[in-house]
């Protein structure tokens, strides 16, 4: 099947389900992401974030998941992850990518607003929709750090005002989940997430998905989250399965690897679960 439109979140939104949105690093990953959404028939969007992007790795995933799409039945995206340079948007629309993270959460509201309008603006000349960012996620994001103290929950009024000043197509909210893993286990702020899913009409994102219990994600999934992120549970995963297999097959990379990627495929194939409605 050829890339899905990046409006692959609309189904999601009416149907109550999560599109999983798996950040990817290597040609491996993307196989192991791919074959198990496949075999789930999973719409899925993968993620090219700042870490791949200072590995140089934006091109060569991109064109690498655009040769594969072909070969599987279900919608696939190819998302770029958190940026913060406006000057990154010409670059993934000619990389090839459908959709789009204006992250630019970390400035006062009207330079959020406008950064984000700049790059929606860019985006829809060439129909790519564009998520942005309002309140401040907590954790760790490849270079970006959010202490909990500075984490801020996504105020309703913002979020409507944002929604309509910027034209975004998806907004991520801050309602409690944080980037990496949870050193307890998390609270989303659900109250809030309903009042913001009230008053706006477009898909929700909910980042810092490693970690959440399947509980709350189902709840927040009846309250307009249609993409969830995930991407520290995925490396943990593969590597973890990278060590056993090195122990396994110490002189075999061809069956260490297979090993690494079934490691990986069992956390997509729970995130995959959690996803759905
Ligand atoms: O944008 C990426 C995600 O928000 C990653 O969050 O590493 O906690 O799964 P996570
Ligand atoms: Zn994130």
């Amino acid at each position: 099947m050829p890339l899905a439109t990046g409006y692959i979140l609309q189904d999601a939104y009416k149907r109550h389900y999560a599109v999983p949105a798996f950040s990817v690093h290597t040609f491996d990953m993307v196989d192991a992401v791919l074959a198990q959404a496949e075999q789930d028939a999973m719409p899925v969007l993968l993620m090219v974030g700042q870490r791949a992007i200072r590995n140089r790795q934006m091109q060569t995933l991109v064109d690498y998941i655009c040769d594969a799409a072909p070969s599987f039945t279900i919608p696939i995206g190819i998302h770029l992850d958190h940026c913060r340079d406006n000057n990154q948007v010409i670059q993934a629309i000619r990389a090839g990518m459908t959709s789009f993270m204006m992250d630019a959460s970390a400035h006062p509201f009207d330079v959020n607003v406008a950064r984000t309008r700049a790059a929606v603006e860019a985006c829809h000349a060439v129909d790519m929709p564009v998520e942005g960012e309002l309140g401040a996620i907590g954790g760790v994001e490849d270079d970006i750090s959010v202490r909990d103290e500075d984490a801020e929950v996504t105020s309703v009024e913002a979020a409507v005002r944002f929604v309509e000043e910027t034209g975004v197509d998806s907004l991520a909210v801050a309602i409690g989940s944080a980037h990496g893993m949870y050193r307890r286990e998390p609270k989303l702020d659900l109250q809030r997430l309903a009042e913001i899913y009230a008053n706006t009409e477009i898909p929700l994102v909910l980042h810092g998905g490693s970690g959440i219990p399947r509980h709350q994600i189902a709840a927040a999934l009846q309250l307009g989250i249609a993409k969830i992120n995930f991407d520290t549970e995925l490396r943990l995963g593969f590597m973890s399965g990278l060590k056993d297999a090195a122990e396994k097959f110490p002189d075999d990379p061809f069956h260490a690897m297979e090993h690494a990627k079934a490691a990986l495929r069992e956390v997509v194939r729970e995130k995959i679960v959690f996803c759905r409605p």
